[in-house]
């Protein structure tokens, strides 16, 4: 496969994304040209959480302003790109459904082939880009605000599930426990710091590790324990300390994950472990991880904070592989809210 660039969208949740990426697997180069962001956290965080409808109006106010600038920071014309790479799956219909749109109409007008992406083998790539040697098969965990899934990532386009959330996502939950502590939206960064200045035994939660041998998690009995201690202890006129609570819950996460790591990999050893997704940037994860790594002489790889939550430099990375893997999509290529993983 020769050399490619990429311009790449996404647009799945809060975040409106386009960058330009420059990928060619066989001379070594995988590398962000542009990478532009517009967070609509500020917006959501009035409601406490996304609000579908006014998202998918943000990004249609974004896009196309990002699109130019991701061109002009890569100093690039259209003419000089090879592909566009769009997230189509999984996420918010509408925020997706305006991506989907925008890159396909921009690969139309410009003759380009269009590449869809699914947004957690997305969130896969951030590592390619930062590990530049980095091939699987590996396992890897997909932690964000809407996804939590275990994977056996076999090739760079093939993977199969090994376990996923029951119900809430891992983000979902840190955001839960932040707001009920009255923490701005999204908690999860305020969650972490306050991890590391409370006490982790000082609360005793349910494990987010259902029963039995399934590789499965679920985060709604652990988010509904905190909040009702919490709730007991307002009742009571008792207060409490929100670093204790913060360290606890992050324990109770960490450990869960730890049991699904070391139970993913007595079923089938692996080599090397990556961390993806925006709760990957939990400093006690990552610790944990390392730990892990270190007991099984493993390699655990994750990406700094800007490439773990929502970007689309990922998306562009992903997109080169599935490119090479001769997945393109044709001009009805649609958006779709689930998927398998
Ligand atoms: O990947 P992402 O941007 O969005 C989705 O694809 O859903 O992830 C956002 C999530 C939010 O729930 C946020 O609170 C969480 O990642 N997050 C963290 C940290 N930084 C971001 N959670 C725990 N610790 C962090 N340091
Ligand atoms: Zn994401």
């Amino acid at each position: 496969m020769n050399s490619m660039k990429i311009l790449a969208f996404e647009s799945s949740c809060d975040e409106t994304a386009a960058a330009v990426v420059e990928m060619d697997e066989e001379r070594g180069i995988r590398q962000i040209l542009s990478s532009k962001i517009a967070s609509q956290v500020e917006t959501h965080a009035l409601y406490g959480g996304v609000v579908p409808e006014i998202a998918s109006r943000a990004h249609t106010e974004a896009i196309s302003g990002l699109c130019r600038e991701a061109l002009a920071e890569a100093k690039l014309t259209p003419k000089e790109l090879d592909a566009v790479a769009v997230t189509y799956t999984p996420g918010l219909i509408g925020p997706l459904l305006v991506g989907v749109s925008f890159a396909k109409a921009y690969a139309f007008a410009n003759g380009l082939p269009l590449i869809p992406v699914n947004h957690i083998m997305g969130h896969v790539a951030a590592c390619y880009l930062t590990y530049k040697d980095l091939k699987p098969p590996f396992c890897a965990l997909v932690v964000s605000g809407s996804h939590t899934s275990l994977l056996k990532v076999k090739s760079f386009t093939d993977y199969e599930l090994l376990g996923m959330t029951r119900d809430d996502a891992a983000g979902e939950a840190f955001d839960k426990v932040a707001r009920v502590m009255g923490l701005p939206y999204p908690g999860g960064a305020e969650m972490d710091r306050l991890a590391s200045i409370g006490d982790p035994q000082a609360i005793k939660f349910p494990s987010i590790a259902v029963a039995g041998e399934s590789l499965d998690f679920s985060f709604s009995g652990l988010k509904t324990a905190v909040v009702n201690h919490l709730n007991t202890l307002k009742q009571r006129g008792e207060g409490y300390k929100m670093e204790d609570v913060a360290a606890s819950f992050t324990h109770t996460v960490t450990g869960g994950i730890y049991k699904r790591m070391k139970q993913a990999y007595e079923k089938e050893p692996f080599d090397t472990f990556v961390l993806a997704g925006g709760v990957s940037a939990n400093s006690h994860l990552r610790k944990m991880a390392e730990s892990f790594g270190k007991k099984h002489k493993m390699r655990i790889c994750y990406a700094p904070p800007i490439l773990c939550t929502d970007n689309a430099a990922m998306i562009g990375a992903q997109g080169y592989y599935e490119a090479e893997a001769g997945h393109f999509a044709s001009i009805d290529l649609n958006a779709e809210a689930t998927c398998d993983i």
